[in-house]
């Protein structure tokens, strides 16, 4: 199943109760929210105070990537602050099966995530712990990048290791994901889309958020 997670990184954060309703409406059934730290990607974003407040506009899980280094510190804090998801980078965690095993002892959904650069491969032995796998399309740090589609073989790569191994995470995708883009990741094995400026850029986020669902339910039915 399709799903849309629309990135509030790009939403007006002084309308931003508002703004996630709206994408809601539109179908949205996760709220992706960007957490960076201004060390492991060169921009800051919210903290757990900003969590606090998103969770009492929305009864939607929050999917939480955390773009930071030394993720351990702050699971327990995110977890506490009420999100349902904690995706982790590959590259930011010196022990990632350690990580991973926080993220659900504190009871959320656990993830990894790979930048452009990183292979698939290095993830072959967590693939089997992991609720979800994050393919990054853009380098991580900014909403509104240009998709990039060399990343496209990695979604395809996990869905069949998925089925190889009859493993049972998703696979989901951020970055530059867009009307024009979407056929392709959601060909390519793509399930959950995260999609900030195509969501909440420019018009109605609520429009945007069904018009993004329609081309990937489209496209959906011509996967082969
Ligand atoms: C990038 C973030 C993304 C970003 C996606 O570092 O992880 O979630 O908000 O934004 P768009 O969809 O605008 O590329
Ligand atoms: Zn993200």
């Amino acid at each position: 199943m399709i799903e849309l997670a629309p990135s509030i990184l790009s939403a007006d954060f002084a309308r931003l109760g508002e703004q996630v309703r709206a994408a809601c409406e539109g179908g949205a059934s996760l709220i992706h929210v960007d957490i960076m730290d201004g060390h492991f990607v060169p921009n800051l974003t919210i903290g757990p105070p900003v969590v606090k407040s998103l969770r009492k506009v929305t009864d939607l899980p929050l999917d939480s990537h955390l773009m930071i280094e030394n993720p351990d510190e702050f699971i327990p804090v995110f977890a506490d602050a009420g999100v349902n998801w904690i995706s982790v980078h590959q590259e930011a965690c010196r022990h990632l099966n350690r990580t991973l095993h926080l993220i659900k002892n504190h009871g959320c959904q656990a993830g990894v995530v790979i930048n452009p650069a990183t292979p698939v491969e290095t993830l072959s032995e967590v693939l089997d712990i992991v609720d979800y796998v994050l393919v990054m399309s853009v380098n991580p740090g900014f909403g509104a990048q240009q998709f990039i589609p060399s990343t496209l073989h990695k979604m395809r790569q996990l869905a069949d290791i998925r089925s190889q191994r009859g493993l049972q995470y998703r696979i989901e995708v951020d970055g530059g994901v867009a009307l024009d883009t979407v056929s392709d990741v959601v060909r390519a094995g793509a399930e959950i889309l995260v999609a900030g400026n195509a969501v909440f850029g420019k018009g109605d986020p609520k429009k945007n958020a069904e018009a993004l669902l329609k081309a990937a339910t489209e496209a959906t039915l011509q996967k082969v």
